[in-house]
């Protein structure tokens, strides 16, 4: 019988059922697990977890998983890994985790100490009492919008195509702006507490929303525009999502995360279609090319990667490695991508790779750079027309620049802090900026005047 099985029999009087009369069926068997813990048994949650985070979980998580053992949940230990079962609910002997651990000499953990008779006495009791799950539910969306004591961080921000909606990132929600006005219409409520990424889509009918929280969760969601209502949310590895890409098909997004993961999700419902482990470090930068065939990745290991678009394949290395990549757009209208590097400045590269790529020392894929700063580009945008490309860095300051050529279009100063977010309206007329200081700047172009500063919510209550 399956773990879900069994805690699903051990239902007794479920007090939670009575407190809380909505409460979907799926989360009762947490409930009886909480209900269990409480009166004596052994707490996943506060005893078995702490031990398998502290000695296994390093080898045996969903982004490594030796042995194909995954141990960071009830319901992954509960699938068959290459020699059996790890954790068989109420059958400690048929448990395979169990017997590894057990004996004069226990085959795991592979490296460090043995785990103590206490700890093996906690995994065969918790075993044998059925191995419930008292894992709480991740929260529901709240209904009230947050509370803002100074300004807050902003960051991602995206302009809709038609020019309508600027959506910029708060905490734990999205506020939409009506970008004719200049007024903020909406808050999205229930948007993940950190949000890295946020993209209308193509047709500009749905906003795709990425983040999550960190080592915990990455979080997908797509919200709809017409109404604001939120269509998907889905849970994507342990890790916060740093970085999304719509396929110009509407129907797949590609993400990055510090799991060193690209993934390519399903739009529709957050699914992973394919995912590969093809950097050395945090994956912070994924751009579609060719078409939709071929999708390019950037990270902390400053390499720009070219991947098969179906299969995540490694086609090539694109850079010679300079600097880390901390975001990536493509041009439109082209096959280059430019990526912003942590220590110097915005780089332009042609996203086909030629042959001498992989030769030490050469770039020639390298097209040209962009202005400099002091602390490192921390954003970077495209104009629709790809024309005119804008970054940002640190300490401070916003740099407008024609992309051939490089000569300077317009340049912002003036801002408390760096900026994270960039972007600019359907026409190539307007930057909207955004950052540390917690206000949302709105710049014309190509005279860089500004036209509006103002912080988008309501701080100190
Ligand atoms: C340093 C890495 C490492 C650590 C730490 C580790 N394991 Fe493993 N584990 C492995 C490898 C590698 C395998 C694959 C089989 C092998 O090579 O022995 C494996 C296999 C397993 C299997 C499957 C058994 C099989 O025969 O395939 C189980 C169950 C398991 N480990 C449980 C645990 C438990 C429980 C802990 C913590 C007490 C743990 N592991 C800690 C590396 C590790």
């Amino acid at each position: 019988m399956s773990a879900m099985g069994m805690m699903a029999q051990s239902a007794g009087e479920c007090w939670l059922r009575a407190m809380f009369p909505l409460l979907a069926c799926a989360a009762l068997p947490w409930a009886d697990a909480v209900e269990a813990a409480a009166n004596g048994s052994i707490s996943y949650v506060r005893e078995v977890a702490p031990i398998l985070q502290r000695h296994c979980n390093g080898c045996h998580h969903p982004g490594k998983q030796k042995g194909d053992v995954d141990l960071t949940s009830v319901r992954a230990m509960a699938r068959a890994g290459r020699h059996g079962i790890p954790v068989v609910a109420g059958k400690p002997a048929e448990s395979v985790m169990l017997l590894e651990v057990k004996g004069s000499e226990p085959a795991m953990p592979k490296e460090g100490g043995r785990l103590s008779e206490a700890q093996v006495a906690v995994l065969e009791r918790w075993i044998r009492e059925g191995a419930l799950d008292d894992t709480p539910p991740p929260p529901g969306p709240p209904t009230e919008p947050p509370g803002y004591e100074a300004p807050p961080v902003l960051g991602a921000m995206d302009w809709s195509p038609d020019g309508r909606w600027l959506a910029v990132a708060g905490r734990g929600e999205v506020l939409v702006m009506d970008a004719v006005r200049m007024i903020r219409l909406h808050r999205l409520l229930g948007a993940p507490r950190k949000i890295e990424a946020l993209r209308f889509s193509p047709d500009g009918k749905s906003l795709a929303v990425a983040g999550g929280e960190p080592g915990v969760r990455g979080i997908y969601q797509r919200w709809l525009v017409d109404g604001w209502a939120r269509e998907t949310h889905a849970e994507v590895g342990h890790d916060v999502l740093m970085a999304l890409d719509w396929h110009p098909d509407g129907k797949r997004v590609a993400t990055g995360s510090p799991d060193r993961m690209v993934r390519v999700l399903s739009a529709t419902d957050g699914t992973v279609r394919v995912a590969g482990q093809v950097h050395a470090d945090w994956v912070l930068g994924v751009a579609w090319v060719d078409d939709g065939r071929r999708l390019v990745s950037g990270g902390r290991d400053r390499s720009l990667r070219l991947l098969d678009g179906g299969t995540l394949r490694l086609l090539d290395v694109v850079n010679r490695e300079g600097e880390p990549v901390v975001r990536l757009a493509r041009r439109p209208v082209s096959e280059q991508v430019a990526f912003a590097g942590a220590e110097s400045r915005a780089r332009l590269y042609q996203a086909f790779v030629r042959p001498s790529a992989s030769d030490p020392g050469q770039d020639p894929n390298h097209v040209r750079e962009f202005d400099a700063w002091p602390g490192g580009a921390t954003a970077l945008a495209f104009s629709p027309d790809g024309q005119w490309i804008a970054t940002a860095g640190a300490p401070s300051g916003v740099s407008v620049q024609r992309v051939e050529g490089g000569g300077r279009v317009a340049r912002m100063e003036g801002h408390g802090g760096v900026v994270f977010g960039l972007a600019f309206d359907a026409k190539g007329e307007r930057l909207a900026t955004a950052g540390i200081e917690g206000r949302l700047r709105v710049y014309s172009l190509p005279s860089g005047v500004l036209l509006t500063n103002w912080v988008p919510v309501e701080v100190g209550r």
